[in-house]
């Protein structure tokens, strides 16, 4: 069947066609409700289905035949260190962990936060919580103690999981001075921690809190899988919202199952077997779906990649580990290829290596780029694919189908919906706008399987975010528009979301620390555009009438705030002191403004704002303070 007849079928019949799809996994009860409705009026996929997530991950394959096939090739330059496991050796790994997380009193429905770098034990811990039906919370290992605190209180985890440290490019990083100032901060009480020490770096562990990763696994025996409802929570992943306070996103175990699983054939064109290689981090959405669970939920070999696309050690590295493991689907963020290619724009590092293995790359996390698009596809000549999705999703929602039939790319598109997802674009009164007209990119509801069924324990958060803005729809915060050929673009958020380095981050986050400065009277974050990371934020700050403090110490003082209160993912390193700041009159702050302004572009001044001379007062700023697209001599 072609594309558009399936993705008829999956609007048209959407019961029947999810009910097919379902079938692709293997249940203990399979659901004899497809949709039905909770409570509070929000649909939820297969409840009353019961299955286990790590099962289906795991003993299944083992089960089929699979033990000896390698699930994970770990692959870290950062600590010159290879090792693989097969499906039955990461089986008998989580079992036993989940024997620890029971023994320390973690039961169905319980909270295990994970604090881990990208090694194979951290898949485990992972893989455990699903198989006791724990949910887990993966953090990603960039955020400062305070985000980690926020975590902590909001999820009210049993257990906290954690390794002596992470790996930079050419730095450690202790990972128990921040668990100790998180646990410091936050009012929740953890019950345990277990510390995963490695080589590198042995941590101090503390008494009557801390557990010995080996030591405490060394003595517990192996524990089955728990059934767990279609609905019941895997996981909870934070991500940034457009307030401080970060938004939980839930995800439930059976519609999750069944998104990876069809999602890996549908848009990867993957089979079991093949090698499959995401190249993000666990601590990101990309990162739980694709290098964890759809890969092994599939039936692949998955390559969990500790280093970067360069200086680890080169910007080689990516081919090398292509070639070395023959991956046939490497999927990233654009910025990766845009360091590569900075670094060997003549691609003469990719001449060392055979990535004749390689059918296709997958780019998501930001738009991709023209000029990367066209020296990628020129130097792997494969198809380069982008494709659209958020946290919220848990998969793509726009993309090219390499599994169902491969359609002519248009750059700088993400091409068209996958199936169970309406995507429309709509004007500011929920209508659908023509073809090529911008407006707000929104999905009709219901959302399909392995989308957030809701936020952790906050759903009047989760109305207001997303259903509350175009009734029917869930708004996904981006803005776009789709061309006479059904292609979608996606232009970018139309909130105060940034993308920096494919990483989401919220600038009310980073305003919220900068306004906390003594000497700070208003402040703006604005995300302005970056040869490399796509976006980085730079804060304008107006200080107290009568302070008096030098310039460059207040920016190094905010820098190090951030740094501290978010951690150093936010790459904030820049801060400029403005007389004032362009508000309407209601005075509200007009950011985008002056993001258009850092980034030189045109624009139609509002007739709301209070007054058209700060506009020139913040263009001369800018180009004093060397701060924007046009100025990056700097
Ligand atoms: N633990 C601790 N610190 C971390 C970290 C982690 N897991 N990840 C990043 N950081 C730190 C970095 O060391 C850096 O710190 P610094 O300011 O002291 O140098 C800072 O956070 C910013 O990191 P990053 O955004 O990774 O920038 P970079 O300059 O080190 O590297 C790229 C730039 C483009 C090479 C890198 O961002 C990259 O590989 N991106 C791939 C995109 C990706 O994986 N996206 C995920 C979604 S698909
Ligand atoms: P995250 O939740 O961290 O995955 O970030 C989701 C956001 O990243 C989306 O709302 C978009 O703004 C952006 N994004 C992800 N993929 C793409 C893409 N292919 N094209 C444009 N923007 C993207």
């Amino acid at each position: 069947m072609s594309y558009s007849n399936i993705y008829k079928t999956s609007l048209q019949d959407s019961e029947n066609f999810w009910k097919q799809q379902a079938e692709n996994i293997e249940w203990f009860n399979f659901p004899k409700n497809i949709l039905s409705y909770d409570e509070d009026g929000l649909p939820r996929w297969y409840k009353g289905g019961k299955l286990n997530t790590s099962y289906l991950a795991l003993d299944y394959h083992v089960e089929q035949g699979r033990g000896e096939q390698v699930a994970i090739i770990y692959d870290s330059p950062v600590t010159n260190t290879k090792r693989q496991y097969t499906y039955r050796e990461l089986l008998d790994k989580v079992a036993t962990f989940a024997g620890v997380l029971k023994k320390l009193g973690v039961e169905k429905g319980d909270r295990v936060i994970i604090y881990m770098p990208m090694i194979p034990e951290t898949v485990v811990a992972m893989l455990a919580c699903a198989r006791l039906g724990a949910v887990h919370s993966v953090v990603f290992g960039g955020f400062a103690a305070h985000e980690l605190a926020i975590r902590i209180d909001d999820a009210q985890p049993k257990v906290l999981l954690t390794a002596s440290c992470g790996k930079e490019i050419n730095k450690v990083i202790p990972y128990l001075p921040i668990i100790n100032a998180a646990i410091e901060e936050a009012d929740h009480q953890v019950d345990a921690c277990v510390v995963f020490q490695r080589e590198i770096f042995q941590a101090e562990l503390k008494e009557g809190r801390d557990y010995d990763w080996e030591t405490i696994v060394n003595s517990t025996s192996q524990h089955t899988y728990v059934e767990v409802d279609a609905t019941d929570p895997l996981y909870i992943l934070y991500t940034s919202g457009t307030t401080g306070q970060p938004k939980g996103i839930v995800r439930d175990n059976g519609g999750h199952a069944v998104a990876m699983k069809n999602t890996m054939s549908w848009v990867y064109g993957t089979q079991s077997g093949d090698v499959y290689w995401a190249a993000s981090d666990v601590g990101w959405v990309v990162g739980h779906s694709y290098i964890v669970y759809a890969p092994l939920i599939h039936g692949c070999t998955t390559v969990l990649f500790e280093g970067k696309p360069i200086k680890t050690p080169d910007a080689g590295t990516f081919w090398r580990v292509v070639d070395e493991y023959k991956v046939k689907v490497l999927f990233t963020a654009p910025t990766a290829f845009r360091a590569i290619k900075k670094e060997d724009s003549n691609g003469l590092l990719h001449q060392k290596y055979d990535t004749s293995s390689l059918k296709y790359i997958f780019l998501a996390g930001e738009r991709t780029d023209e000029a990367t698009y066209d020296w990628l596809t020129k130097l792997l000549q494969v198809p380069v694919i982008d494709h659209w999705w958020q946290t919220e999703s848990g998969s793509p929602m726009l993309s090219n189908l390499a599994g169902i039939d491969l359609k002519k790319i248009k750059p700088g598109s993400a091409s068209q919906s996958v199936f169970g997802f309406d995507i429309q674009i709509l004007d500011a009164d929920g209508n659908s706008l023509p073809p090529n007209t911008e407006g707000a990119v929104a999905i009709k509801l219901p959302l399909p399987p392995g989308c957030l069924p809701n936020l952790w324990n906050d759903t009047k958060r989760f109305k207001q975010s997303y259903l509350s803005q175009f009734e029917g729809y869930y708004f996904s915060g981006d803005g776009g528009y789709v061309d006479e050929d059904g292609y979608f673009f996606i232009t970018g958020r139309i909130d105060d979301i940034i993308n920096v380095a494919g990483h989401r981050l919220s600038t009310a986050e980073m305003e919220e620390v900068l306004a906390s400065h003594p000497t700070v009277a208003e402040c703006a974050v604005v995300g302005i555009a970056d040869e490399l990371k796509g976006q980085v934020p730079v804060g304008f700050v107006v200080l107290k009438s009568g302070v008096e403090i030098l310039e460059d110490d207040l920016e190094k003082e905010l820098i190090q705030m951030v740094r501290e209160k978010i951690g150093p993912v936010a790459s904030f390193k820049r801060a400029v002191v403005a007389a004032r700041l362009p508000k309407t009159r209601s005075g509200k702050i007009l950011r985008k403004i002056m993001r258009h302004l850092a980034d030189g572009k045109s624009f139609n001044p509002p007739s709301t704002i209070e007054d058209m001379s700060v506009l020139d007062e913040i263009k001369d700023l800018l180009k004093l303070k060397k701060v924007g697209i046009e100025y990056q001599d700097r």
